[in-house]
């Protein structure tokens, strides 16, 4: 059976080898980072993700998931190495290149002694980084390898479901004896009749920004019918997500309207995508509307805030949920932290809650905001509540509760989740759905 290299111990780097792992396959996860490979040693996850711990105390305990340090120790006999390290956004837009850059070079070091592996990109990268940036810089070094691109479509809070059964998997190569090692390695872990599709490298590479930025362009899209809807008395946007979902030619999944997307991947992606169409000379208009309207979202709750509690100045304003999405504890170009900041610069007396993003809050926003220990503690005494997350827990808030815990106060549901009928004392305002 092969033994496989994982580089980047994130969330692609860290799920994708648990799960290599607990199919027998002896994987290293390397990780410059000494505090990960601890936490990983110990058969913890480095953040938040259902599911993990204990594959993970599974793979860490039979020894088939090896965290190390060290790249040469770990690509010594492996033949296959995949690179799944960070690929951030610069404060342009543009794609920072820089942890591929070093790490290739390393790769290349390290192979002068390894035989003949398959280096594989997991990384999201620009088209043309796999063969210009990562190949030439393994080249370089001297050594003897095959290169290949095998995009990711894993989500947080859902990663490792999804990477148990991957809905494809996409090889990109240019050459037989590179696309068969690869292949004939992902039908060993996910079987026979798993679904492959083989293309050449710069396609793969185009084939995530493609499929990110249709998924962006969805949400962004259904964001606008919910605009429309909040204008027009009677309309409701999950009424027409439904209806239009139900067409085969559109599909259900990706059309729930909210306070716009946001965590490690589609506004990176959307907007080094957007640059790199600038620099071949595309402008795509398209995909800059997209990330436009993503961005005014944020703008969509504050109007709608300051229409129905006109002054905020001093007002005690509750923001539940900072994670990105529920079942994560990931803030990452969050749209509650981007509303918090927006809050606090209005002079607002903000309070904020998260079942499991508040350390991560913490971080960023500091003793500008009251961190509740609650939901119940964070609505108390409330003007306006502003409901950002969909986690399970705030479903149960109903207008009792906030009868009881506010007097009277304005709650504001961004994902639609909660069903109170408006009185006098508590006033429910669902975005998309017109008052
Ligand atoms: C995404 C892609 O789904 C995944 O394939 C890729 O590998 C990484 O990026 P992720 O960022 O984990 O995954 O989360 P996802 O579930 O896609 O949600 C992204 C954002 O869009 C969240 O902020 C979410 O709340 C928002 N969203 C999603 C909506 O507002 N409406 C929707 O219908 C779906």
């Amino acid at each position: 059976m092969s033994i496989v290299t994982i580089v980047g111990m994130g969330f692609v780097g860290l799920t994708t080898a648990a799960i290599f792992a607990e199919k027998g396959i002896t994987v290293y996860g390397v990780d410059n980072d000494v505090k990960k490979i601890k936490k990983i040693s110990q058969a913890e996850a480095p953040f938040f993700e259902p599911e993990l711990g204990p594959l993970l105390k599974n793979v860490i305990t039979s020894g088939t998931l090896k965290p190390t340090m060290s790249l040469q120790t770990a690509i010594k006999n492996s033949s296959l190495i995949f690179i799944c390290v960070g690929t951030p956004m610069k404060p342009d837009g543009s794609v920072n290149l820089d942890y591929i850059d070093k790490v290739s070079i390393e790769i290349g070091r390290c192979l002068k002694s390894a035989n003949h592996p398959v280096v594989c990109v997991k990384s999201t990268v620009p088209p043309k980084t796999t063969e210009d940036i990562v190949a030439s810089n393994i080249k370089k070094m001297g050594g003897n390898f095959g290169i290949a691109m095998t995009p990711e479509f894993l989500r947080e809070g859902s990663a490792v479901t999804d990477s148990r059964n991957p809905h494809l998997i996409v090889i990109g190569s240019n050459d037989d004896r590179t696309h068969n090692i690869v292949e004939e390695f992902f039908r060993s872990v996910y079987g026979q009749t798993t679904r492959i599709l083989h293309t050449n490298i710069v396609s793969a590479e185009l084939i995530k920004y493609a499929n990110n930025s249709f998924l962006a362009t969805k949400i962004s899209f259904v964001n606008t019918i919910a605009n429309v809807c909040n204008r027009i008395p009677g309309a409701d946007v999950d009424v027409i997500a439904q209806a239009i979902g139900a067409d085969p030619r559109i599909g259900p999944q990706f059309l729930n309207a909210g306070p716009g997307y946001g965590g490690s991947c589609f506004p990176k992606d959307v907007s080094g995508f957007i640059n790199y169409c600038k620099k071949i000379g595309y402008d795509p208009i398209l995909l800059r509307a997209t990330d436009a309207v993503n961005k005014r979202q944020v703008c969509t709750i504050l109007d709608l805030l300051r229409q129905n509690l006109k002054n905020i100045r001093n007002k005690p304003i509750t923001v539940l949920g900072t994670a990105f999405k529920k079942d994560t504890d990931d803030i990452r170009e969050s749209v509650s932290i981007k509303l918090v900041k927006e809050l606090n610069k209005s002079g607002a007396r903000v309070s904020i809650h998260d079942p499991m993003a508040l350390e991560n809050a913490k971080q960023v926003l500091g003793n500008k905001v009251r961190y509740a220990t609650s939901t119940i503690d964070a609505i108390r005494n409330a003007s306006a509540v502003i409901l950002m997350t969909d986690w399970d827990e705030y479903k149960s808030l109903d207008r009792t509760i906030f009868l009881k815990h506010t007097g009277k106060c304005l709650v504001i549901d961004t994902r639609r989740i909660l069903n109170i009928d408006s009185d006098k004392n508590v006033h429910y305002i669902a975005l998309g759905r017109s008052q």
